[in-house]
């Protein structure tokens, strides 16, 4: 009923008169698949001509109120981003009862991802699974670290977010590390710019950004990065400054990955080494003392191949 109302709020007849009319309904619930066929052309005239959804304005309000109900992301092209409602994205709390639960799926989640993804972070999954539940504890509970997750969850409505969390798989996440003071935000050698006024802004460093395989495409790692964003100019404000600094290493053959960052604002800020990188995230423990004696060691931890981005934020 919902679908067909949206269809008729964007201008057509209720749809369902004819096959094509009901095949254009379907497509729209299935979203992805729908966005597919609309951006390959292959839609009936009538839809074409209408400009069916392509920009906001031509909703009515009524309509993008049902998408809300929906919970889908009100539809711009591109791209179309259909988020169901049964993804929650949100800040990890730490000052919770059920801390333990928290922390397991915290390891486990992270485990998930570098066995899926051995070359999207610093650290490594054979060194990471030997760590005890104690450090994951730790690294959860550093009074700079933020972590949030995308919990997912097929069962019943969650009454609240901490049940989500601990109901739901988690199958995305980021971390932002902050306020970080100057003096260890900044490395000289690596050709970071040097702001004018290092006290009028908060400093960040953003990690850990993973989505699982199955739920890319949808939406998630941006919206995931958008959320440590509104973290980091939300903390700005309240310590009264003016800005919010964001940075971010990652790896420079993954093209995809700079572009979208590209897209959201994110400018490249010079060159980092692995050692750099495992400081930055809050892992300086986990650094051998010697990584310069041989070329090897200096090679694996000393090279500057990491790319650094950074965006400034207003806050
Ligand atoms: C990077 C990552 C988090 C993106 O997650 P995601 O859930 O697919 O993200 P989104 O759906 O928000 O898509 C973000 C962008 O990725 C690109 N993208 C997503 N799926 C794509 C695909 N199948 N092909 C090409 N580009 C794609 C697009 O540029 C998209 O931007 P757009 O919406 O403006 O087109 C995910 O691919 C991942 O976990 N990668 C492995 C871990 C990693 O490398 N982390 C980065 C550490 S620095």
């Amino acid at each position: 009923m919902l679908l067909a109302a949206i269809f008729v709020g964007s201008g057509f007849d209720n749809g369902t008169g004819n096959p094509q009319g009901i095949m254009g309904i379907q497509h729209y619930e299935k979203g992805p698949m729908w966005e597919g066929t609309y951006l390959s052309g292959h839609m009936q005239p009538q839809f074409q001509e209408a400009g069916l959804i392509s920009c906001d304005e031509d909703m009515s309000q009524e309509t993008k109120q049902m998408f809300e109900l929906l919970n889908l992301r009100t539809l711009r092209l591109p791209p179309l981003q259909v988020l169901p409602m049964n993804y929650i994205i949100a800040r990890i709390p730490t000052n919770s009862s059920r801390l333990p639960e928290l922390v397991a799926k915290f390891r486990d989640a992270k485990l998930e991802a570098l066995e899926a993804e051995p070359t999207g972070f610093a650290v490594k999954y054979a060194d990471e699974v030997l760590h005890p539940l104690s450090l994951w504890q730790q690294r959860l509970t550093s009074p700079s670290i933020i972590l949030i997750c995308v919990a997912k969850s097929d069962t019943s409505i969650p009454n609240t977010e901490e049940e989500a969390l601990i109901a739901g798989d988690w199958i995305g996440m980021v971390t932002i590390r902050g306020p970080l003071p100057y003096s260890t935000f900044q490395l000289p050698e690596s050709g970071q710019p040097v702001p004018d006024n290092p006290n009028g802004e908060t400093r960040w460093h953003l990690s850990n950004l993973y989505t699982s395989q199955v739920h890319r495409g949808k939406g998630l790692g941006k919206k995931l990065v958008i959320s440590a964003l509104d973290i980091a100019r939300e903390q700005a404000r309240m310590l009264d400054k003016m800005r919010a600094r964001i940075r971010l290493f990652c790896n420079p053959s993954k093209t995809v990955l700079v572009t979208m960052y590209k897209g959201m604002g994110f400018e490249e800020a010079g060159k980092c080494t692995l050692k750099e990188a495992f400081v930055a995230n809050g892992d300086q423990e986990l650094v051998p003392r010697d990584t310069q004696s041989t070329d090897a060691l200096r090679g694996f931890w000393e090279r500057r191949y990491g790319l650094a981005m950074e965006q400034v934020l207003d806050a």
